[in-house]
């Protein structure tokens, strides 16, 4: 069912690869609720992925840029507001990659490069979009910018490696930019912090289907699912969102509030060396 809650408004969305991608789900949504879209990831995903699948199903342009690129952002603002005919309402940044987590090396053997890669792409780029929409002025009044982060910014999951310090930054500028954007232009800036969800950039986490089940246990409601993240999405680009700037907000079940579960401790054997969900991974 659609309310059309976003008839009218234009926007990006980054970062759909496949149709595991939050951003897959979060663009058919949009879609469906009226909103009009350019697609965006880089040259690379783009030909391997399939984002070009998607732009046909929701009649939408892609246009490549590499979120570390000023140049590429520039261009795809100015783009993506010539094709759909005025300033944007919406924008949703779904991008993340560490090298040291593909790598599954250990937080205390870290490659640098690969450390600052990976604040780069997952965290400075929010601030390089928004840096280059303000000064484009690419993004009309009360327009909403979305970000997703993940729990691993405020505690330690082991294996989530650099992840955790680009959440962490990522979050600090959703703030930082979130107050600089609302007081000058109105426009608000919040993260989405999601569940573990099974995607190409989850499954590439060292151990994910063990705290993918252990999120499960320990939520309330259980793990959010990619749809259901793409429908509160939809919630944070409507009108009825129209002052919530500058937040994290958990959307994972409850888990983020949980201490203990009772299903986590009804499976808790002492003694036992596997917890919840043993696939024999690392
Ligand atoms: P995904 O692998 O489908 O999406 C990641 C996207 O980032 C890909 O489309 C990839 O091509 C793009 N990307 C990587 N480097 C880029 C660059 N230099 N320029 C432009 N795009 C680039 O995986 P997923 O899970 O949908 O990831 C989306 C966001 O959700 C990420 O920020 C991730 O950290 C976050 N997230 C994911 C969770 C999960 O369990 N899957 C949980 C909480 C947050």
């Amino acid at each position: 069912m659609s309310n059309q809650l976003l008839k009218g408004k234009r926007g990006i969305i980054f970062g759909a690869l496949n149709e595991s991608s939050l951003a897959w789900d979060a663009a058919k949504e949009v879609k469906k609720e009226g909103g009009s879209f350019v697609l965006s990831n880089t040259a690379l995903a783009i030909r391997f992925g399939k984002v070009n699948q998607l732009s046909e199903e929701c009649n939408s342009k892609v246009i490549a840029a590499d979120v570390t690129s000023i140049d590429d952002l520039s261009n795809l603002l100015n783009q993506a507001m010539e094709i759909l005919g005025g300033k944007l309402d919406f924008i949703l940044h779904s991008v993340g990659m560490s090298r040291n987590v593909v790598k599954k090396r250990e937080y205390y053997d870290l490659d640098y490069n690969d450390f600052i890669e990976a604040l780069d792409i997952s965290a400075l780029s929010l601030h390089k979009l928004l840096q280059s929409a303000m000064k484009l002025d690419a993004l009309n009044e009360y327009a909403s910018v979305v970000t997703l982060s993940y729990i691993g910014a405020q505690r330690v999951f082991f294996t989530y490696s650099d992840m955790s310090q680009a959440k962490a930054m990522l979050e600090s500028i959703v703030r930082s930019f979130g107050y600089h954007y609302g007081s000058q232009k109105k426009v608000r800036i919040n993260s989405v912090s999601q569940s573990p969800t099974r995607t190409t950039a989850g499954k590439g986490i060292r151990g994910f289907d063990s705290f993918y089940h252990f999120a499960d246990k320990m939520s309330p409601l259980g793990n959010a699912s990619s749809n259901d993240c793409a429908k509160f999405i939809i919630t944070l680009f409507s009108d009825y969102t129209r002052m919530v700037t500058m937040q994290t907000i958990y959307h994972d079940g409850g888990f983020s509030s949980t201490g203990i579960s009772k299903e986590v401790l009804s499976n808790y054997r002492p003694g036992c060396t596997c917890f919840v969900h043993d696939q024999g991974e690392e």
